[in-house]
């Protein structure tokens, strides 16, 4: 569910005529709905409230500060994965006390600005990591709080290039070393392990690998218990699947998502962390582009837009569809275009036989399911300036992101003297 909507004289975002805003910013943009971003952070929140849990928003799927903000005054902590995205994270006003940092190989610089900023968890992944933060905790004279990834091996029937709770994928410790490496935590100087992360995958349509990770992961809380250790937080990750078609089979409601995680951990008296990315800001966005002209293609039918594979990725990198509102009310017979940009690469190609009524130049179109990894996985290439960002809250619209200038773009480049 989401507010946008098509009226009779076009799309609106909220309470905000799309054309508006895209003939005051210019085309391509994002628009973020605020209404949406708070309905499915409280929807997820609410199944939580009486439970001690947070619910922290994956930055990488959306990580405007604006955005992060919006969330961080709802209650929300943040899962990062970067020195940039502590600092994001930090810069919205989200306390450092909400904040978990996961990712297979931190750096130096970044485990120590998570120390000296007091997070509330760093989420390791090897027994090498566990020794590097060990190490560096240790040379500033602090404690890092810890919880060990482990991967429960579960296949979560996702795209394999967003899959990660395989035995082979190259995150978390295996299930069988958990024991070992929480005790190795323990005896660690400068660490303090207090609970276990799993993270199964991204864009998971069924329940039953995250009531599958839940149990083998609870089981684990038990044995470690059970060996006299400590394990007050659990944190489950993210992952849960949006519908990005229609014609698709519909994922789980977050309640049943959040009843069946409830379920699972009920008894195990620990701090649930959530860590949703996708679920949040997935259909909080859209991606709109206009129509720069037509072609006929030896009888295929191009749209082609002033968007690109440089703004909005997903379809060259995952074969992902999003799917495509117009702007213009639909009348007559439509045509079927295939949507694509200006970028040199075949891959540069949005959607195939789509159908289109209008497709003069000009005419806007609107890319569904845009919110989350989409303008974070925006680049340059072309040297086609970084895609702005546009938040809708009511009748009211900011753009929370500019589109740099020629001039910016270059501005970190120099020209050697002499060569
Ligand atoms: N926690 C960890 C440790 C993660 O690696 C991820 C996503 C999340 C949470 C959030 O997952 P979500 O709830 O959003 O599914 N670029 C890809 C998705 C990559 C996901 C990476 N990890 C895409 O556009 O589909």
């Amino acid at each position: 569910m989401d507010h946008f909507s098509s009226r009779h004289d076009g799309l609106y975002a909220e309470d905000v005529p799309l054309r508006r805003i895209a003939d005051a910013v210019g085309t391509p943009l994002y628009i973020y709905s605020a209404a949406t971003l708070r309905r499915h952070y409280d929807i997820l929140a609410d199944e939580f409230k009486n439970r001690d849990a947070l619910i922290a928003f994956a930055v990488k799927a959306l990580s405007n500060i604006a955005v992060l903000a919006l969330l961080g005054r709802r209650g929300a902590g943040a899962d990062i994965v970067s020195g940039g995205e502590l600092y994001r994270a930090l810069k919205a006003g989200i306390p450092a006390e909400r904040v978990v940092f996961s990712g297979v190989a931190k750096s130096r610089g970044e485990m120590e600005a998570a120390l000296n900023a007091g997070i509330l968890q760093f989420n390791v992944e090897s027994e090498a990591e566990l020794a590097h933060l060990s190490a560096v905790a240790s040379a500033l004279g602090k404690t890092a709080p810890v919880a060990l990834r482990v991967n429960p091996d579960v296949d979560a029937g996702t795209d394999t290039r967003i899959s990660t709770g395989r035995k082979d994928d190259k995150f978390g410790v295996p299930f069988a070393d958990a024991g070992r490496l929480y005790r190795l935590a323990a005896a660690l100087p400068g660490l303090r392990p207090q609970g276990l992360t799993v993270h199964i995958g991204s864009q998971i349509t069924s329940v039953a690998p995250f009531e599958r990770a839940a149990a083998r992961v609870g089981g684990l809380v038990t044995s470690l218990r059970a060996e006299g250790h400590e394990v007050t937080h659990l944190d489950l990750g993210g992952g849960l699947g949006i519908p990005y078609e229609r014609a698709a089979a519909a994922p789980p409601l977050p309640v049943d998502y959040a009843a069946t995680l409830n379920r699972a951990t009920a008894d195990l008296n620990v701090r649930l962390i959530l860590e949703p990315g996708r679920l949040i800001a997935g259909n909080a966005g859209l991606f709109v582009t206009r129509i720069v002209l037509t072609k006929n293609q030896e009888g295929t039918h191009y749209a082609l837009v002033d968007g690109a594979m440089n703004d909005l990725i997903r379809p060259a990198l995952y074969g992902a569809r999003h799917e495509v509102m117009e702007d213009t009310p639909p009348t007559g017979v439509p045509v079927h275009h295939h949507i694509a940009g200006p970028v040199c690469e075949s891959t540069d190609l949005f959607a195939k036989d789509v159908p289109l009524h209008e497709v003069s130049a000009g005419a806007l179109l609107a890319f569904r399911t845009a919110g989350a990894y989409g303008a974070v996985q925006a680049s340059q290439y072309n040297t086609r300036p970084l895609v702005p960002e546009v938040l809708v809250d009511g009748d009211r619209f900011t753009v929370i992101r500019r589109r740099p200038t020629y001039e910016e773009m270059l501005s970190l480049e120099v020209i050697p003297d002499d060569f």
